[in-house]
């Protein structure tokens, strides 16, 4: 909006201001020479590369190559825009500023919005109405509505449009702004018998307004359109109201609702903000970013949820933040999750937090099975990915962490990180999982043989072992395996010299040996059960392992969101390993 003052007017105000007063409000400055120092507000450093020159009135960072006037850095620093930065340094040292029509214009919009927001305010508070009634159901209290100007929007067709006709403003003004539409020559309100939530920029104007229908109505939501004085993608619902409130906490939550952000201030958690019912942005993230550097995202837990905390993390991160993400676990969203379990409960969810690395893990592990070894080859293989984008010193907690977590060597994980230049077909990953199992690879287990002798008395067994296929790993009983389900198919039939015929000579002798070895005694399809089950519970004692090496970094992390999901699980395994009958 340059076009909103004379060039000259913006001359004589910069002329009367001291770009070290204005930055070292916000920078702690120190004298350098002919110039000041401080640490760069715009990138993460930590030696100061952020150079003020009072006598070219201009500020540099060596860092990250951001520089600029005066103006430039009030724009950059409380994200505003052009208008916007001439207007708060020409009030803060009460310069005044000749403005050309345009400039009124924009003073003319936010004057509108701030009567709109009293209108719909007066009818919200005046008199009894669904909005009222509505949102006195949902549980909020008087001085919470007030606080956030909550207003509501009757049912009738023109109230806000006579009202704000009678104060003189025109048609083509209200139509921009969007609170009012037009058809067949004649105007209508926008919002009707709607609950009004004004939105309010952190220099206290009205912006724009989400209007929610009073009940089950479509659309559930209608916000103000875009317009001159509102972008959405510039700011966040509550952050004039919680600014200081993040300050003092020292990180911000990031919820998806109005009514969550108004829910979690009246539960007595204050440090929070709403997006405007889109994707984060970066201006958004930059937006957050001058308050504090850490986030905790508190998303739906459904897919869209978790889609939106992914993009969050990364447009988050990518301007500095650490971010951590909270799903809530009772109640579809924070609203509720607080009216039920109140302000403590929440907090312990904000505590257990993850860490956006271990969420983004997270996401990547579910995707993968990792009872099989090409799950976890996989897994290492995606998990790299996203441990590349990490410092060498974060990246090796997490490798740690991993091989723990699967057991695999750290120097395979590594390998996958920094990729494996050779072509080699197999990667480090690959041989490493592998040499794990290797031994077991070749052999016929007592567990395989004892099945396999039980299907050589009653080849009819093959049928259910199709249920349990993967009971039969070794290299060898996967080749009977296969060949006997082969000649079942066929002739509903088999004996173990078919087998034999078609093994090479050491293999045979290593069935033989193995059957040998194996009495069995008493019924065979018991045996068989048996078997089955026996295995079903290493697996399951297996899973407690490797839960309970889980449970014990998150004992380390002091993480009690991971340590009760993980005792939840390690619980289920435990009672599923009992109804085995294993353990005894
Ligand atoms: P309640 O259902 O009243 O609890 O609303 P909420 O604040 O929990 O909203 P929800 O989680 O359903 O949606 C999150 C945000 O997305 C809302 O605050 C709106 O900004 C936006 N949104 C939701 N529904 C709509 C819609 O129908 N239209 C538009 N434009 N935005 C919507
Ligand atoms: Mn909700």
């Amino acid at each position: 909006m340059g076009l909103s003052f004379n060039n000259s007017a913006i001359d004589d105000l910069k002329s009367q201001i001291n770009i070290v007063d204005v930055v070292g409000r916000v920078v702690a400055l120190k004298r350098a020479g002919a110039n000041y120092k401080g640490v760069c507000p715009f990138h993460n450093e930590k030696t100061p590369s952020f150079v003020v020159s009072e006598q070219k009135q201009i500020f540099t960072c060596f860092g990250c190559g951001a520089s600029g006037d005066v103006i430039e850095f009030v724009k950059r620093y409380y994200n505003l825009d052009f208008g916007e930065a001439v207007e708060k340094l020409s009030e803060e040292y009460g310069i005044s500023v000749q403005k050309n029509r345009f400039g009124k214009d924009r003073e003319k919009y936010y004057e509108i919005n701030k009567e709109a927001a009293r209108f719909f305010y007066r009818a919200f508070t005046e008199q009894k109405n669904p909005g009222y009634t509505y949102m006195k159901q949902r549980g909020m209290e008087d001085a919470i509505l007030k606080k956030f100007g909550i207003g509501y929007a009757d049912e009738k067709w023109d109230s806000l449009y006579t009202f704000l006709k009678s104060r003189g403003y025109e048609e083509k003004v209200l139509l921009e702004l969007g609170l009012i539409s037009e058809s067949k020559g004649k105007y209508y309100d926008k919002f009707r018998n709607r609950v009004i939530f004004p939105i309010i920029n952190t220099s206290g104007k009205v912006i724009g307004f989400g209007g929610r229908a009073v009940g089950d109505a479509m659309p559930k939501y209608l916000n103000s359109p875009e317009n001159r004085v509102f972008q959405k993608k510039n700011n966040l619902y509550a952050l004039n109201l919680t600014r200081q409130d993040i300050g003092k906490e020292g990180f911000a939550i990031l919820v998806e609702g109005y009514m969550d952000a108004i829910a979690l201030y009246q539960g007595g958690v204050r440090n929070v903000i709403a997006s405007l019912g889109t994707a984060l942005t970066e201006n958004q993230s930059k937006l957050i970013r001058r308050y504090t550097k850490n986030v905790v995202l508190s998303y739906d837990a459904d897919s869209a949820g978790r889609n939106a905390a992914m993009r969050g993390i990364e447009i988050l991160t990518r301007e500095g933040c650490k971010v951590r993400v909270l799903h809530v676990t009772d109640g579809k969203d924070p609203d509720e999750f607080i009216k039920k379990n109140g302000r403590d409960a929440f907090l312990r969810l904000v505590d257990g937090a993850m860490p956006y690395i271990d969420y983004r893990l997270d996401a990547v592990r579910r995707e993968h099975n990792l009872d099989t070894e090409e799950g976890k080859i996989d897994f290492v293989r995606d998990a790299a990915g996203v441990l590349k984008e990490l410092s060498p010193v974060e990246a090796d907690v997490y490798i740690r962490k991993l091989a723990r977590e699967l057991r695999i060597a750290e120097g395979a994980i590594k390998m996958e990180i920094i990729g494996n230049t050779t072509d080699a077909p197999v990667s480090a990953v690959q041989r490493s999982v592998r040499r794990e199992k290797e031994a077991v690879r070749d052999a016929l287990s007592p567990l395989e043989a004892n099945i396999l002798k039980t299907l050589f008395i009653n080849p009819s067994l093959s049928e259910r072992l199709l249920d349990f296929d993967q009971v039969i790993s070794s290299t060898l009983g996967q080749k009977v395996k296969d060949i006997l389900f082969e000649l079942y198919g066929l002739n509903g039939d088999f004996h173990l010299s078919q087998i034999l015929d078609r093994l090479e000579p050491e293999e045979s002798e290593a069935l033989t040996a193995a059957l040998d070895n194996i009495a069995v005694c008493g019924n065979e399809e018991q045996v068989f059960d048996q078997c089955i089950n026996t295995w079903q519970i290493q697996r399951l004692l297996e899973r407690e392992q490797a839960l309970i090496d889980r449970l014990a970094l998150a004992d380390e992390e002091n993480n009690p969101e991971s340590i009760r999901q993980l005792t939840e699980q390690l619980m289920e395994v435990q009672q599923e390993i009992n109804s085995h009958g294993g353990r005894k």
